[in-house]
């Protein structure tokens, strides 16, 4: 046994000239978890998933998947070894269709040099559609990413993840820019697609209720530290989540 679990950080940091993003993170997350990260604006949880997916190099620590040290890999170094992402803002390829994007995202891990070149790399179409199907996604396979609702673009960032089989998927604010009444069936949708698929998956989120219904683990991140770790219910239970997270 190596001790680490399917994503761990030991000592994790990294600063912005005096703010302290990441602060000595050790965590272990462990194959079949849902964990939700909560916290502030500021809190550190867009840092911690930015380093953990290559896009921040730390100051200081490690970052290792399935035991294997990754601190500071590219990250389609760490896409390639089956860790999936999804950003706070979709990034999705507007003037493309819907299943362009997924065709390209699938294709980009093949290429050896540059980003997104042409599609000169025969991509499974078969896995592209069967990607559009899992996130109710075919009906606007020909639409242009750009003309999407919001809930649908999130559901596209994921989807570009998703195509490249990934064994982690870690989503920054899923539901974030979604009205309140669509929450539920987004998460409903990305839930039972990553079950399908068993992928673990660690996903932000500032709504309490979401965090509820659909974690299994909370982190409750507070200045650049995880403050509060645990079964949900007891971490929004934690007097220092309540006073610093939660609120009120
Ligand atoms: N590239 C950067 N340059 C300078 N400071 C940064 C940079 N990225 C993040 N920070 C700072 O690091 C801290 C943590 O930011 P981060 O984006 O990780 O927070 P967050 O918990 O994701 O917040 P939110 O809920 O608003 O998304 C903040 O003080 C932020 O201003
Ligand atoms: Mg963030």
């Amino acid at each position: 046994m190596s001790g680490y679990g399917l994503l761990s950080t030991r000592g994790l940091s990294l600063s912005f000239g005096g703010v302290v993003a990441a602060d000595a993170i050790d965590f272990d997350l462990q194959p079949g978890e849902r964990l939700a990260v909560v916290g502030q604006n500021g809190a550190g949880k867009t840092t911690f998933i930015n380093i953990c997916t290559g896009y921040l190099k730390p100051t200081s620590g490690t970052v290792l998947f399935d035991a294997v040290d990754i601190t500071g890999h590219t990250p389609r170094a760490i896409t390639r070894r089956g860790v999936g992402r999804s950003f706070q803002l979709p990034q999705v390829f507007t003037e493309h269709t819907v299943r362009e994007c997924l065709m390209l995202a699938a294709s980009s891990v093949k290429q050896k040099h540059g980003f997104f070149l042409p599609l000169t790399q025969a991509v499974d179409a078969h896995e592209v559609d069967a990607t559009l199907e899992l996130l109710q996604l075919s009906a606007r396979a020909h639409d242009l990413a750009g003309s999407l609702p919001e809930g649908q673009r999130k559901l596209l960032d994921v989807a570009m993840a998703l195509v490249l089989r990934p064994k982690l998927m870690i989503m920054d604010e899923p539901t974030s820019g979604v009205s309140t009444d669509e929450k539920h069936g987004l998460m409903a949708v990305l839930m039972r697609a990553l079950d399908e698929r068993q992928v673990t998956s660690i996903f932000v989120e500032h709504d309490i209720d979401i965090v509820r219904r659909y974690a299994t683990r909370l982190c409750a991140w507070i200045a650049g530290r995880i403050a509060a770790d645990g079964a949900p219910e007891e971490v929004l239970r934690d007097p220092i989540v309540v006073k610093n997270v939660i609120g009120e």
